[in-house]
């Protein structure tokens, strides 16, 4: 039993002089921006699942313009990636984040008023452009590999193709 007790001790010793170590780790690897960019990726979570449902409305325009509020934040920061960049490539890949979030503030937007008009229909077009958007946003800047985050878009409810039939059916 004592020994078993020393263990936990050095166990729990252990993890609280671990503990420093994980705060840096992660204040360096994730930045102001991701976090923004997390923050829009929850708001839009949330969006897809509920704007078709009309008593949501009102909650639903709150998230969009968190959204709003969030890529808006996000524009004033740098990409860690432009960071590490010189001269033209800085420029280029600085150019290219800014012209991509305005294409997203465009977007939420669009979002925006398709939702306060109760247009269902748009308002999924939108959900699919937001979607596109940042997947070839995210390809052209060479980020988001692959965070906890990442999954399905939150349209994307169409049913997997079945099968194809075997010859002669
Ligand atoms: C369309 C304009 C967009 C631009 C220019 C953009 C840009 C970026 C950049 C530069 C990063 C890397 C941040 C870092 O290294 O710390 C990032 C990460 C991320 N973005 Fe975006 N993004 C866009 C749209 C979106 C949208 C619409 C969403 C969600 C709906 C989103 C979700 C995320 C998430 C979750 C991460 C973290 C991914 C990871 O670290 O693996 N982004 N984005």
């Amino acid at each position: 039993m004592k020994t078993f007790l020393r263990v936990v001790c050095r166990l729990a010793l252990l993890s609280i002089l671990a503990l420093p170590c994980n705060v840096l780790w992660a204040q360096e690897s994730e930045s102001a921006l991701h976090d923004e960019m997390e923050a829009i990726n929850h708001n839009f979570r949330l969006v897809g699942r509920q704007y078709t449902d009309s008593a949501q409305k009102a909650s639903t325009l709150s998230l969009v313009a968190d959204m709003q509020k969030h890529a808006e934040k996000a524009r004033t920061l740098t990409p860690p990636k432009a960071e590490k960049l010189t001269g033209d490539d800085q420029t280029k890949y600085v150019d290219t984040f800014h012209k991509d979030i305005d294409a997203l503030l465009t977007e939420i937007k669009a979002l925006q008023q398709a939702i306060a008009s109760d247009k269902t229909d748009v308002a999924k077009a939108e959900i699919d452009r937001i979607s596109q958007l940042k997947a070839s946003s995210h390809k052209e800047l060479g980020v988001g590999g692959g965070g906890k985050h990442h999954g399905p878009p939150p349209t994307s409810a169409a049913p997997p193709t079945p099968p194809a039939a075997p010859p002669g059916q």
